[in-house]
């Protein structure tokens, strides 16, 4: 159990909430026929349930279980769900018409197939977002309505070849649809359905007049999620995105970092000098507390890869977090050697999967909280693995 466990002493390992899970899929076979009882129950249990009660470590399906099925879709995230995955997560982006909906960026061309639309050819811009210059289409260019006709597909197919099985198989989902879904599947399995969800870009978004936070708080509220103790963390990589929506709703908010010398775009735009290097240092750590429950923090910020991918020494962020009370779920991990470090690759197929048992049990030995994984499976042994130790 970690640090920020032992301060929250209601915490449950693993091994609790893998018998909690089985029992949720038992339930949900059993439980669809009394679904008002299941949300009665719900509602009780969101009075006292917070993600202190969460398994530690914590397995977050990154874009659902992406590693399997194209990521950010029903399918993604409902295999997520079957598999026991705690968390599910989404990023969110919004549309012309301002409804928000589940892609990892607002530039749609690698997980759609606008490309082969006709009818949008000539939507196809260059922009610059976050300071990057990107050729595309973009949602923000498209009505719901119009997004509706696209289909979605796997974004690196030359990596999960089986997962284009599924290329057209869903459409965008939109966050309310995930709200949906996830209110349904925890009433037939009797247990809440913990989302994980990003804003993304939201300083490019305010700019468009098509601001993420209010909409995103509107629907946490409609959907009852809203509360210190709602089945969801918020998070971002831009703190002005999480201090915007600590004044909207109390549900826990995690603060994203990328990698060392990189700058939150907020604080590019507010000519905020601090970097993520400075961010992690103990006074950074204790701004960031004063309005997030937790850091979400690229793997390579617990411990350090060198250029060859081999892992170094493990920072102190964990201990220094935990320090501040802060949880940490960093990002992420994924079960082919392309992505894993390169102490953890077997042989030299870059697609073919490596230890990552291995890398998750190192990792988890740092003492993190949880941990993003596109293996939710992978993951949830690990973990497994390690609590029982
Ligand atoms: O939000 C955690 C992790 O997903 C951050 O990276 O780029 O995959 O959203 P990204
Ligand atoms: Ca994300």
């Amino acid at each position: 159990m970690t640090q920020a466990g032992q301060n929250n002493p209601g915490r449950r390992t693993l091994l609790g909430a893998a018998v909690l899970g089985a029992g949720g899929v038992t339930l949900g076979l059993a439980g669809t026929a009394r679904a008002d009882d299941g949300q009665a129950e719900q509602r009780g249990r969101e009075d006292h349930e917070s993600y202190h009660d969460l398994p530690v470590p914590t397995v977050v399906a990154h874009r659902g279980a992406s590693g399997y099925r194209p990521e950010h879709t029903i399918g993604s995230y409902q295999l997520a769900l079957d598999m026991g995955a705690h968390v599910i997560e989404q990023d969110l982006v919004p549309t012309k018409d301002g409804h928000l909906v589940c892609r990892h960026e607002n530039d749609i061309t690698a997980t759609t197939d606008v490309a082969a639309h006709p009818e949008f050819a000539d939507r196809k811009a260059t922009k610059s977002v976050d300071g990057v210059s990107l050729t595309g289409w973009f949602t923000e260019d498209f009505t719901l309505a119009e997004l509706k006709t696209l289909r979605t597909k796997e974004r690196i197919p030359a990596i999960r070849q089986e997962n284009t099985l599924y290329d057209g198989r869903w459409a965008i989902p939109t966050f309310e649809e995930v709200l949906r879904w996830a209110e349904k599947e925890g009433r037939a399995r009797g247990r809440r359905v913990w989302l994980h969800i990003e804003t993304k870009h939201p300083t490019y978004f305010r700019g468009l007049g098509l601001p993420l936070e209010e909409p995103l708080a509107k629907l946490l509220r409609k959907y009852g999620r809203d509360k210190k103790s709602s089945p969801n963390f918020l998070q971002s990589f831009e703190p002005t995105s999480m201090r915007r929506l600590a004044k909207l709703v109390a549900a826990p908010r995690v603060v994203l970092l990328d990698g060392l010398g990189t700058r939150p775009w907020d604080f590019v735009v507010a000519g905020d000098p601090r970097k993520v290097d400075d961010l992690i240092k103990p006074e950074g750590l204790k701004w960031i507390s004063g309005f997030a429950q937790g850091l979400g923090p690229t793997l390579n910020l617990i411990i350090p890869r060198d250029e060859a991918g081999k892992l170094g020494k493990p920072t102190t962020l964990v201990r220094d977090a935990h320090a501040k009370g802060l949880i940490l779920h960093p990002y992420t991990m994924r079960n082919e050697n392309t992505f894993l470090p390169a102490d953890f690759r077997r042989g030299t197929d870059p697609v073919a999967y490596g230890n990552a048992f291995g890398a998750l049990q190192l990792y988890f030995e740092q003492g993190i909280d949880g941990i993003f994984s596109d293996n939710p499976d992978t993951a949830l042994l690990a973990a497994a693995d390690f609590a029982g130790r």
